[in-house]
């Protein structure tokens, strides 16, 4: 039913290839046993196949000892949940970008809000990915943080109101404003930065508000990750882009 639906659809979306390659969706697994181990690869599958129809960057954020089973079946790119500032070295337990990178990841969340670190810790992360040609997305919770975490120039910003996440509400409905000011401060500060919204999206409708409203993609998680077809999920979350 799920491929007929998507092979009928295909007509539609090769018609829009080029608009939507700009736009960047960034599915995060947590710690959700739907995006654990195999049902990662699952979740990764369905992103690729998404992702190629609809000609929208997909990426995925499988946990950290999934990586490299993510990276080896399917060719989206896979970032990791987080990442220390750890270099070489003498840094027992930490997440070292290079490791990361080896494993398969092109790039890492950075001060998720499940996962907070300090400013100065946000620094190093950022510059170790940076040290080893790695994306940086630096996660925020309000304009003020968004501002400061655009001063350290990564490769994206993703203003995730806390109180959002997980709701079913999306940002881009609650509080357009700071998806606005976000991107605003962003440029501001940092002109190449790239500014992404998450919390509460899972339709297709948040999805194009988001871009309405100047990001440039979503982080997003529950409304994918725990649906009950996951590709059925991904493939509504792009159909009106
Ligand atoms: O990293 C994505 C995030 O925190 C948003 O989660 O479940 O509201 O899409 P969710």
């Amino acid at each position: 039913m799920v491929q007929i639906l998507l092979n009928h659809h295909a007509v539609f979306f090769i018609s829009t290839i080029g608009e939507n390659m700009s736009v960047f969706i960034l599915l995060n697994c947590k710690t959700y046993d739907e995006g654990t181990g195999e049902n990662a690869v699952k979740l990764a599958e369905a992103c690729r196949e998404i992702a190629e129809s609809a000609g929208v960057e997909i990426a995925i954020a499988p946990q950290i000892p999934d990586i490299h089973r993510v990276a080896r079946a399917v060719d989206i790119p896979v970032y990791a949940q987080h990442v220390d500032g750890a270099g070489p070295g003498s840094h027992t337990g930490k997440i070292y970008a290079k490791a990361i990178k080896e494993a398969g990841a092109v790039g890492s969340l950075v001060n998720h809000s499940e996962r907070r670190l300090t400013l100065a810790d946000i620094e190093s992360s950022v510059a170790v990915l940076k040290e080893n040609k790695m994306m940086s997305v630096i996660c925020t919770n309000n304009v003020a943080t968004t501002a400061a975490a655009a001063a350290f120039n990564p490769t994206y910003v993703a203003i995730e109101p806390p109180a959002l996440i997980g709701s079913g509400v999306p940002v881009s409905k609650a509080d357009p404003d700071i998806i606005t000011d976000s991107v605003d401060a962003a440029a501001r500060i940092s002109p190449n930065v790239k500014v992404l919204c998450g919390a509460g999206i899972s339709q297709g409708e948040d999805l194009k508000a988001a871009i309405e409203l100047g990001a440039k993609g979503v982080l997003l998680a529950s409304g994918i990750v725990k649906a009950d077809d996951p590709k059925s999920a991904l493939y509504e979350l792009v159909s009106l882009i």
